[in-house]
């Protein structure tokens, strides 16, 4: 069995580019004979090296194991950090990053957002003395205004789950640094294929890796991608946000199973080529869907009226694989509309190879401000064509019913 130090990687890895890295920075066969993909090593427990434990070694898969350190190390890579962590899924990620605070502490986050993070938030944080505020991310002075002395976190989540809002990441992460705030951004519906929030100043990536990271619908998972320890306020030498973060994923224990590990690396081989068709796919069928008598309104960044399309093509290098529209009609007419398809699947999550859709208000929270006819679509690695005309016949039927 190889210790952690002999885990092999490409060569020059740094000059690599990231669709390079995705392939060979977990893994790379450097011996004649040595496997072109790596072992899955499911064991729990790892033999002592001689005298005793030593950090060259595994000792405790909880700890730290060879899948879950490669799969680490890809993430670090292709995000430009200083370390990755991942999770058993998104929200053993999130619940890591309110763990981190303390009672009295204050959040501000986005009025938009992935309704799991608000419930767990309601549920769960609230009894725990955290205060938080939701504010609409695209207006920064909105931001500034709902700050308080307790402010400790920054949370964005751009473009956002479902509205497709777009925050300015750079100038939000610039205002966070000012007032020593940790800046976080879900980066779930992008990946960093399309949007890498470190480069654009902001302290910690957030993934549910569950979506388009592992993109077949077959694994959880959640990931935080962080700058260096020194780089993110919060904390001394001695106790860094990002010390306090590892610290707590190895002794809570929130981990993905080795096997989980290994085939999210294997997912992240293709992840360029998944998104980048998934895009094109996306931006043709928001155009159609735009001006199609059925719908009454289109969400999508990639389309030139999008209040976000200039802030999205400045930290975007594409529109991404997800549209959200209203159709003609109410509650019933949309949900009449996703039952009718017969390709694209009536299912929640998103950020697979196969098209899903559904009803947006009904996977959501008692009050939410989503609206009742809104659908939200993930695109996925289908002909265009044929997506579209499933989504032009399942308009018609739920018309005429
Ligand atoms: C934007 C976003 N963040 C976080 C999560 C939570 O991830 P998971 O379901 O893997 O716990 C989701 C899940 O849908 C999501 O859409």
């Amino acid at each position: 069995m190889s210790s952690k130090k002999t885990q092999s990687k490409a060569k020059g890895s740094n000059t690599l580019h990231p669709e390079t890295r995705a392939l060979h920075d977990g893994w790379h066969p450097d011996k004649p004979g040595a496997p072109i993909v790596p072992s899955w090593d499911p064991s729990s427990v790892f033999r002592h090296p001689d005298h005793g434990l030593s950090g060259d070694s595994w000792s405790y898969s909880r700890l730290a194991n060879p899948n879950r350190d490669q799969l680490e190390k890809t993430l670090t890579s292709l995000e430009s950090g200083a370390d990755a962590l991942v999770f058993a899924s998104g929200m053993a990620a999130v619940q890591a990053m309110f763990h981190i605070l303390s009672p009295g502490d204050h959040v501000l986050l986005p009025d938009d957002l992935y309704h799991g993070v608000r419930n767990l938030i309601n549920d769960q944080y609230e009894r725990w003395g955290l205060t938080f505020d939701f504010v609409d991310m695209t207006r920064p002075d909105e931001v500034g205004r709902a700050a308080t002395d307790r402010t400790r976190m920054l949370w964005m989540e751009t473009p956002s789950n479902p509205m497709l809002k777009i925050t300015d990441i750079m100038a939000l992460s610039k205002l966070a640094r000012e007032n020593g705030w940790i800046s976080v951004v879900d980066n779930t519906w992008t990946t960093p294929a399309v949007q890498r929030p470190l480069e654009l100043g902001a302290d910690i990536a957030l993934y549910s890796t569950t979506k388009y990271l592992g993109g077949h619908s077959d694994v959880l998972g959640g990931a935080l991608v962080l700058r260096k320890p020194d780089q993110i306020p919060g904390g001394d030498n001695e106790n860094t946000p990002a010390g306090r973060l590892r610290t707590l994923q190895r002794q809570a224990g929130a981990v993905p199973s080795p096997f989980d590990c290994w085939l999210m690396l294997r997912s992240l081989k293709t992840l360029f080529v998944r998104i980048r068709t998934q895009t094109v796919s996306a931006q043709r069928i928001a155009e159609k869907l735009t001006g199609h008598a059925d719908v009454e309104k289109v969400y999508y960044p990639g389309l030139q009226d999008h209040p976000g399309h200039q802030i999205a093509g400045a930290q975007m290098d594409l529109p991404g694989a997800m549209i959200s529209f209203q159709v003609t009609g109410d509650d019933e007419t949309a949900l009449r509309a996703v039952s009718a398809s017969r390709l694209i699947i009536p299912a929640t999550s998103l950020g697979g190879v196969e098209s899903t859709w559904e009803h947006r208000k009904t996977s959501e929270y008692e009050g939410t401000a989503t609206p009742g006819n809104l659908i939200r679509l993930s695109v996925g690695l289908e002909h265009p064509e044929d997506i579209w005309n499933d989504i032009e016949q399942s308009l018609k039927r739920c018309r005429l019913r």
